[in-house]
């Protein structure tokens, strides 16, 4: 009996996320597809590694909002408004845009009207992930998905993205309106191991209320000691827009798990990842992550799989993008690549 418990609650997850995206969905129509985009990505990621964290966080981005529709890319909605995702605050910091434009011209020359924004910046964040490691983390990814025409700058602002202010109740919450679990966002958080993040979405945690004193060996905030002044000299409490520190200062270029042994040293950049060690739950599945590495790498694939699930239900009429900035209605009103939904 347990086994049939199991089985129904793993038919009910599968159609939850993403059960209309399958694995080699271009093998018929589009074979090189996904070959090209690996090229891409990793053509620019040797002039600059900073593209793999920049075309992971994209993909998060993207499907955090509306689902994984492009929608991040896009520079006009379809009504003509310029007040898109991309350009909510911090916007200097996404970052890999070019990168999947070059993919999608190469993808356009050899199957044009075939490939969707959306699968190039899926696979990208794969490959990203894949570089970054030495090819000891990588995944299939489930394609099919279909490009919005709607971006909409208040939707990257107000819910639907975790600040990184958020404590660990928040952060559960936050991944469970997306059905994902607390596990998934420990494991996701994993991410953090690359990339950097910009002193003004940390400096609060340097320059604190004077009430509330480092109280060593740690600050109020849960900094190591250490770790903070060095922060303190990097970030000044009023920081230009500009200055930015590695997310993961133990191995800062590279995809594994070290990200969480930091985090149980109060290395953690951000308050949402110190919240991770702070919540007795979360602390446990931390310490897990931290000490068996190729699990991690397995479970961040599945992870990302499930992110990559998470579906555009706000739009009935979506397309396959000629321009991943552009809606098609405004790129060539003759050419459209519409379809009706049929699938919900
Ligand atoms: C758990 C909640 C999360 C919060 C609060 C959060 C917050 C942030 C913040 C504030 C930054 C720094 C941005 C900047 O200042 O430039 C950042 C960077 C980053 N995030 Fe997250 N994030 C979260 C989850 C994720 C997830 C799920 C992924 C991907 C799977 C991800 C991938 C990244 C990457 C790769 C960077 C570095 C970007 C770069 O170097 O360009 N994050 N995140
Ligand atoms: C989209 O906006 C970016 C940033 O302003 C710009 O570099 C790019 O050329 C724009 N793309 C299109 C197709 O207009
Ligand atoms: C960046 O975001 C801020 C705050 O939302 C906004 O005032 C500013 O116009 C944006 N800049 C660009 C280039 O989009
Ligand atoms: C986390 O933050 C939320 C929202 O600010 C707050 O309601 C909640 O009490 C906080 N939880 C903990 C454990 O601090
Ligand atoms: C989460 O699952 C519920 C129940 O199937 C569904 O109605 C909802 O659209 C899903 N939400 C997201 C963001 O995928």
């Amino acid at each position: 009996m347990k086994n049939i418990g199991v089985v129904v609650v793993l038919f009910a997850l599968a159609v939850v996320h993403g059960d209309h995206l399958e694995v080699g969905f271009y093998e018929g129509s589009c074979p090189s597809a996904e070959a090209l985009v690996q090229q891409v990505v990793a053509e620019d990621f040797l002039v600059d590694p900073g593209v793999a964290p920049g075309l992971i966080r994209l993909h998060f981005h993207d499907c955090f909002v509306r689902g994984c529709d492009a929608s991040v890319l896009l520079n006009v909605s379809d009504d003509g408004s310029t007040e898109v995702e991309r350009k909510a605050g911090p916007n200097l910091s996404l970052r890999g845009f070019k990168t999947i434009n070059k993919a999608k011209a190469a993808v356009e020359l050899n199957c044009p009207g075939v490939v969707s924004c959306s699968d190039i910046l899926a696979f990208a964040a794969r490959d990203s992930s894949s570089l970054s490691s030495a090819g000891s983390i990588s995944w299939d990814v489930p394609a099919g998905r279909r490009d919005g025409r709607i971006s909409i700058l208040s939707e990257a602002q107000s819910g639907n993205l975790p600040p990184p202010f958020f404590n660990a109740s928040s952060l559960v919450t936050n991944f469970e309106q997306k059905n994902l679990t607390a596990e998934d966002m420990v494991i996701l958080s994993g991410a953090h191991s690359l990339g950097v993040a910009h002193c003004q979405a940390f400096t609060s945690r340097l320059y604190e209320d004077p009430n509330l004193p480092d109280s060593p060996p740690q600050t109020a905030s849960g900094l190591s000691l250490a770790y903070a002044d060095l922060l303190r000299k990097l970030c000044p409490s009023d920081p230009p827009v500009d200055l930015s520190a590695f997310m993961d200062v133990i191995t800062p270029n590279t995809l594994d798990n070290k990200y969480y042994f930091g985090v149980l040293n109060n290395l953690g950049l951000l308050n949402s990842d110190n919240a991770l060690r702070e919540a007795v739950d979360l602390k446990a599945i931390v310490e897990k992550m931290s000490k068996y590495p190729v699990w991690w790498g397995k479970k961040f694939g599945v992870s990302m799989v499930k992110m990559g699930g998470i579906e555009n239900t706000e739009e009935v009429v979506t397309e396959i993008r000629t321009n991943c900035e552009l809606p098609n209605s405004i790129t060539d009103f003759s050419n459209r690549y519409f379809k009706i939904r049929t699938d919900s």
